[in-house]
C-alpha cells in the first residue's frame, strides 16, 4: 500500500470521527467544505494521484474513489437526519397552545372630564347646537374688551389672568400684543358672531386657565362649555326653558331647577342657574352647604355691547349665552373628592372611569 493510499484511509477514519461529533447541520457543512473544497483535505490528496507510480495508480485511484463516495454518503445521511431533527425541534418550540389565554390589549378611553364634554355635546346637538371652537391663547381684547370688560374695570378681578410673557427680558413683562391664556370660553362668543350669520346656535367647549392657588376645588386649568344663541326675538324665557331641559337631560327628569340674579359684564340681565343638590337631592348636605341647591352655570341675555363687538346689530337681534365648568360636573358625577385628581396622570385613578359611564 502506497503512502498516499494510507493517508486516504487515515483521512476517511478521521473524517468519519469528526462527522460523529458534529453537533449540527452547520458543523457538517463546515466539515464537507474542509474535505471537498478547492483546497480541502481530500481534494489535496487526490491531486497527489498524478504523482503515483503508474503501477500503483489504478489501486490507489479506486481507493480514492471509494473514500470520496463513503464520505459523501456519510455526510449526506447525517445531514438528512439533522435537517429533520432541526425541523422537529423548531416545530415543537413553536407549538401553538390554542387553549392559552390571549394577551390582553390595553385599550385607552376618554378622560372622565372629556366624557362629560362628549355627553354635553350630544345633549346640545339634540337641541340644535353646533360646535364652534376657539383658541386657548387669546388676546386681552377678545377675552375682556370685546366682552364689555374695559381695562381697569373692577370685574376683571373675577378672572385671575395668566399673561403670556415677552420672549426675553428680566423681569418678565406681559406680551406687548396682549396675549393671555383665556380665562373663560366667552371670547369664542365673539369669534362665533364674527364668523357666522344669525340665527346662531353654538356651543364652544374648551380649556381655560386662571391664576389660582391650586386646592381640592380650584385648578389653574379647567374646562368650560359655553353656549350662544343669537336670533330674532330671543328672550330670557327661551334661555330659561332651554336650560331647564338641559338640566333634566343631564341629571334626570326629577331634577329641580331655579334661577337667581347674577352678574356678568357680558350679559344683561345675568342669572345663576341652580339644580337640586346632586348629592342629597335637595334635603341639604355638606356638598351643597345645607342649601339643597348647587349652582351649575352662569347665563344671561347677551349685552348689546357684546353683540356689537361681534358685528351684530342689537336692534335687530338678541341672544342669550351661558357658560359652565366641566370639572365640577365630573367630580359630582363620580363622587371624586379632589379636583387635582383629574389632572393626575395615574392610570390607577383614570382606569376607574371608563368612557360611557
Ligand atoms: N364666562 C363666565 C365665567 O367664566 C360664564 C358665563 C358665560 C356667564 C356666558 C354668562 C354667560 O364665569
Amino acid at each position: 500500500m502506497t503512502d498516499l493510499a494510507e493517508r486516504l484511509q487515515q483521512l476517511q477514519t478521521d473524517a468519519l470521527a469528526e462527522l460523529d461529533v458534529a453537533a449540527d447541520a452547520r458543523a457538517v457543512e463546515g466539515l464537507r467544505a474542509s474535505l471537498f473544497g478547492r483546497s480541502g483535505r481530500l481534494t489535496s490528496l487526490l491531486r497527489g494521484l498524478a504523482d503515483e507510480d503508474p503501477s500503483d495508480r489504478p489501486t490507489t485511484g479506486k481507493l480514492a474513489n471509494a473514500v470520496r463516495e463513503a464520505l459523501e454518503a456519510a455526510i449526506a445521511e447525517r445531514l438528512t437526519g439533522m435537517v429533520e431533527a432541526d425541523a422537529r425541534a423548531r416545530l415543537s418550540g413553536e407549538e401553538l397552545d390554542m387553549s392559552a389565554p390571549g394577551r390582553p390589549w390595553r385599550v385607552g378611553h376618554l378622560h372622565p372630564t372629556m366624557t362629560v364634554e362628549r355627553d354635553l355635546r350630544e345633549i346640545f346637538h339634540a337641541f340644535g347646537f353646533e360646535v364652534f371652537e376657539g383658541p386657548e391663547i387669546e388676546t386681552d381684547e377678545m377675552n375682556f374688551e370685546a366682552l364689555n370688560i374695559p381695562p381697569d374695570h373692577p370685574s376683571r378681578d373675577l378672572w385671575d389672568t395668566l399673561y403670556v410673557a415677552e420672549a426675553s427680558g428680566e423681569p418678565l413683562k406681559p406680551a406687548a400684543d396682549g396675549t393671555i391664556l383665556r380665562t373663560h370660553t366667552s371670547p369664542v362668543q365673539i369669534r362665533a358672531m364674527r364668523a357666522l350669520t344669525p340665527p346662531i346656535r353654538v356651543i364652544t367647549p374648551g380649556r381655560c386657565f386662571r391664576y389660582e392657588a391650586v386646592d381640592a376645588s380650584h385648578g389653574f386649568e379647567f374646562f368650560q362649555v359655553e353656549g350662544l344663541v343669537v336670533d330674532h326675538d330671543t328672550s330670557l324665557a327661551d334661555l330659561k326653558g332651554m336650560l331647564e331641559e338641559f338640566a333634566r337631560a343631564l341629571y334626570g327628569e326629577a331634577t329641580k331647577t331655579r334661577f337667581r340674579p347674577g352678574y356678568y359684564p357680558f350679559t344683561e340681565p345675568s342669572v345663576a342657574f341652580d339644580v337640586s343638590c346632586l348629592v342629597c337631592g335637595g334635603s341639604g348636605c355638606a356638598a351643597c352647604g345645607r342649601s339643597g341647591w348647587m349652582t351649575i352655570l352662569g347665563a344671561g341675555m347677551v349685552h348689546p355691547t357684546v353683540l356689537r363687538s361681534g358685528g351684530i346689530d342689537p336692534d335687530e337681534f338678541q341672544g342669550y349665552a351661558f357658560g359652565m365648568g366641566l370639572d365640577r360636573i365630573t367630580l359630582l358625577r363620580h363622587g371624586i373628592p379632589d379636583l387635582r385628581l383629574l389632572m393626575s396622570p395615574d392610570l390607577r385613578f383614570l382606569e376607574q372611569f371608563p368612557a360611557g359611564r
